[in-house]
C-alpha cells in the first residue's frame, strides 16, 4: 500500500520497522526498501523480496553523525571531512563496521556502507524508528531503481506492507559510494557527488567502479537494466533507417535527424545533465514497458554527473 508520508504515516511506518516489517521510503537518490538494520531476520526479508543474492551488502541509513558512529568505526580524518561536507546527502561511506550490525547486512564483510540521506521523510523515519535502517534500492535485483512510490508499488507492491510516498526523487541516481576500506579512498559507485569534487576535497582517490566482486555488487556489469536490449551510440546517424521502426531513441536533449524511430525520448529540453539524471530511470521504465525491439541511447560526456549517467547506461546495456 502507498501512504502519503504524513507525520502520522511516518510514526506508523516506524512501528512496522521496529517489529521487523519492511517499509519502502523516499530518499533524494532513489526509493529504498528498509528494514531495522539491527534485526537479521527483518534484513533477510529484504533479500527475499528483492531476490537479491546474499553476497550483495546493504547500505545502512542513519539520521545523525552520532548514529553513524554506532554503525561504523573510523568516521574521522578524510571520511569525516566528506561526511561533514556532503551529509545529509547522496554519499555512502564504506568503513569498518561495528558489532551492532549483523553479518547479513554486510554479506559478511568487515566493512559497512553508511549514509545520512537528505530527504526529510527518510530522516524522520529513521529518527522515529530510533534504529539504523538497512535499505537497498526498492526494485527487484538487477532492474532499474525506483524514483517514485508508484515504481515501487508496480514491482514490489504485494510484498511491502507500507510504501511511503514522498514524491519523485530529486536526484534520481543512486548515491556516490566512497570506500575507506583500504589505505587510499576509492570511488566504488559514481553518483551526484562527482569524482571531480571528491578529487578536489581528498586529493588522491582510486577509481574502482569496475572492480570485481565483492567490493561492489552495484558494479556488476549488467545492473540497473531494462528488459529491452540497450545499445549506446555517439550519434543518431549510426542507426540505420530500417532499424528505427521498432526502436526507441533516448537522449539528453532534442536533436535533429531522429526521423523513423518508433519513439523518441529527450530527457530535457536543453541537455542539463542534472535534470536528465532525475528523469533517466523513469524514462527507461516507460520505454521498457512498450516492448520495443531495442533502445538506442546517445552517450553523454563523462564529466560531472555525466559519469554516473554513463555508468548506469553502460550497465543497462551490458
Ligand atoms: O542511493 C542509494 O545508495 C540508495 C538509497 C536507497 O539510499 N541505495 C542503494 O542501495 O542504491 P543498493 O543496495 O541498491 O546499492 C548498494 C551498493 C551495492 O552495490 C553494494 O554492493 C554496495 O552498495 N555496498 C554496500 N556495502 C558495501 C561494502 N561494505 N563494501 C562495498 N560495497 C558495498
Ligand atoms: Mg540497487
Amino acid at each position: 500500500m502507498i501512504y502519503q508520508a504524513t507525520a502520522a504515516a511516518i510514526v506508523d511506518a516506524a512501528s512496522l520497522l521496529r517489529r521487523g516489517d519492511l517499509v519502502a521510503f523516499p530518499t533524494e537518490t532513489v526509493y529504498g526498501l528498509g528494514a531495522d538494520a539491527t534485526n537479521a531476520t527483518a534484513v533477510a526479508t529484504i533479500f527475499a523480496v528483492k531476490q537479491r543474492p546474499a553476497f550483495d551488502p546493504l547500505i545502512v541509513h542513519v539520521d545523525s553523525l552520532a548514529r553513524a558512529d554506532n554503525v561504523v568505526r573510523g568516521l574521522q580524518g578524510a571520511a569525516l571531512r566528506l561526511a561533514e561536507r556532503y551529509w545529509p546527502g547522496p554519499l555512502t561511506l564504506v568503513l569498518p563496521r561495528r558489532g551492532e550490525i549483523p553479518d547479513i547486512v554486510t554479506a559478511g564483510l568487515a566493512t559497512v556502507g553508511v549514509r545520512l540521506p537528505a530527504h526529510p521523510t527518510a530522516r524522520a523515519l529513521i529518527a522515529a524508528t530510533d534504529r539504523p535502517i538497512a535499505a537497498p534500492s526498492a526494485n527487484p535485483f538487477g532492474y532499474i531503481s525506483p524514483t517514485s512510490a508508484a515504481h515501487v508499488a508496480a514491482q514490489l507492491g504485494d510484498a511491502v506492507p507500507c510504501i511511503l510516498d514522498g514524491g519523485p526523487c530529486a536526484i534520481g541516481l543512486e548515491s556516490t559510494i566512497v570506500s575507506f576500506a583500504a589505505a587510499r579512498p576509492a570511488l566504488l559507485r559514481s553518483g551526484a557527488i562527482t569524482l571531480e569534487e571528491l578529487q578536489s576535497l581528498l586529493g588522491a582517490i582510486d577509481v574502482a567502479t569496475d572492480a570485481p566482486l565483492p567490493t561492489a555488487p552495484g558494479q556488476l556489469p549488467r545492473h540497473y537494466a531494462p528488459r529491452t536490449p540497450l545499445t549506446l551510440i555517439d550519434s543518431v546517424d549510426e542507426v540505420a533507417f530500417d532499424a528505427r521502426a521498432h526502436a526507441a531513441l533516448l537522449m539528453a536533449a532534442p536533436q535533429a535527424g531522429t526521423a523513423g524511430f518508433a519513439h523518441v525520448e529527450a530527457l530535457t529540453p536543453d541537455g542539463d545533465l542534472l535534470v536528465a539524471a532525475t528523469r533517466l530511470f523513469a524514462a527507461l521504465r516507460e520505454i521498457d514497458a512498450c516492448g520495443f525491439a531495442r533502445i538506442y541511447a546517445v552517450r553523454v560526456p563523462e564529466r560531472g554527473i555525466g559519469r554516473a549517467i554513463m555508468d548506469r547506461l553502460r550497465r543497462a546495456g551490458a
